[in-house]
């Protein structure tokens, strides 16, 4: 019998790093991440600053471009951006295949694959020029997908965008218009959702960036890629915490019923976790989670909200971070902790948290795609495997087995 380990192992030519917890797959210069620190820039741009100072169509423009964009580049950059809001007629019939009760994952994830017959014109991934139609074309149609999956689940009708408004104000009509002449954008719910846009728009190698990078390195179509990448932040493991976190917030329901919580998730046996806990790269609080924990006193203020679930979020973080279990395993709140608390005030349901998730994190997507396609040494990703199967063996007819 060959060891198959002990043959990789004298070749010296492999890694085993499942999970990839210490493996580079690519160069980058979009995005920096110190975990031990908790920090995150954006090409240079610390992401407490983006967040606070600028918009999500400029942190865009940033991440596709390179450099901040001027008055007139930005006027330039919204003007393309609104030019590709609309999606084909024929999309709205789509649509109507999927059930009512269909995530809105599902249907994201159907719709943005679906693109891919509708766009022959963007195709040529060789071509620059395509690739930023390509990537524009997803930035922009992305809230009209998202909006038009959450109108098909409520049996509302679907709402054409309105592109005098902000990328993040359109959004929010189209999506809670009813009828949408007398929806009027709340200026602080349109901030703080263009400020989430922000928070969501890149973080280097997460799973679902890898997946969309993997996904390119074939020369796929970028939509086809796309959907890829939705697939993979759907689950709870990433993009599909803050309806978990949300969800379990809910189910805890009082403060006094927090510590109870806690111990389950320290219980080896129990194969609970505090959702919204804990980061791969993290071991500091998520700088994402500090401006997020902010962001819904504004939205609660504005809207005269008073959830009692976000006391309970707060207890819950309190009395994590003094838990010595927490503190020697290095786990804080992450962005998704407080996220689903302000959209829920919002008027979101769980179910669409994920799908806003994706809507933003699309930016990123789309730049890194390109990103990695203009780099001259790219190569098809092709990950190897240490093989723990049978050793070589004659087949037997099946009569004689
Ligand atoms: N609650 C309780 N224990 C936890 C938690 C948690 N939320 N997160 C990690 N741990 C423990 C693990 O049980 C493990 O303990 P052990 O060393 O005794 O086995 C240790 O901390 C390390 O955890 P891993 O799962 O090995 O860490 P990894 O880096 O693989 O996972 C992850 C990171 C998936 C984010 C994890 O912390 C988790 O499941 N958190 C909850 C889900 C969540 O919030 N995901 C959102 C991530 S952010 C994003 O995608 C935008």
């Amino acid at each position: 019998v060959v060891d198959i380990r002990k043959l990789y192992a004298q070749t010296g030519t492999f890694t085993y790093d499942p999970g990839f917890t210490s493996t580079a797959s690519c160069e980058s210069g979009l995005t920096y991440i110190d975990g031990d620190q908790g920090v995150l820039l954006h090409r240079g741009y610390p992401i407490g600053q983006l967040a606070e100072q600028s918009s999500f169509m400029e942190v865009a423009y940033l991440l596709l471009n390179g450099e901040l964009p001027n008055g007139q580049e930005l006027d330039k950059f919204n003007s393309t951006i609104t030019r590709h809001t609309m999606l084909h007629e024929q999309l709205a019939t789509f649509y109507r295949g999927f059930r009512r009760d269909a995530h809105p994952m599902a249907v994201m994830c159907g719709v943005a694959g679906a693109l891919s017959a509708f766009y022959h014109d963007s195709t040529d991934i060789t071509d620059p020029q395509q690739r930023m139609i390509a990537s524009h074309r997803l930035i922009a149609k992305m809230p009209t997908i998202a909006a038009m999956a959450y109108k098909y689940s409520v049996g509302q009708p679907f709402l054409y965008p309105d592109n005098s408004l902000s990328y993040t104000g359109n959004f929010l009509r189209m999506t809670f218009g009813v009828p949408a002449e007398q929806y009027e954008v709340n200026p602080v719910v349109e901030k703080a959702l263009d400020r989430i846009f922000i928070l969501h728009a890149d973080h280097e190698q997460n799973a679902s960036t890898s997946t969309v990078r993997l996904a390119g390195s074939s020369g796929a179509n970028p939509f086809a890629c796309i959907a890829a990448g939705i697939a993979c932040l759907w689950g709870p493991a990433h993009g599909g915490a803050n309806e978990a976190a949300l969800n379990m917030l809910h189910e805890i329901g009082r403060p006094e019923r927090i510590p109870e919580f806690i111990a389950r998730a320290k219980d080896k046996n129990d194969p609970f976790r505090l959702m919204g806990f804990g980061h791969r790269v993290y071991k500091n609080y998520d700088p994402r989670a500090t401006v997020m924990q902010k962001t819904v006193r504004e939205v609660f203020e504005s809207l005269g909200v008073n959830d009692p679930v976000f006391e309970v979020a707060l207890r819950l973080e309190e009395l994590a971070l003094k838990d010595d279990y927490f503190v020697e395993k290095k786990l804080f709140p992450n962005v998704d902790f407080y996220s689903g608390v302000i959209l829920s005030a919002i008027g979101f349901p769980t179910t669409m948290f994920t799908a806003l998730f994706a809507l933003a994190r699309t930016v990123g997507w789309v730049a890194q795609w390109n990103e990695m396609i203009s780099d001259p040494e790219q190569k098809i990703g092709r990950p190897r495997q240490l093989y723990t199967g049978p050793t070589q063996r004659d087949y037997v007819p099946v009569g004689q087995r």
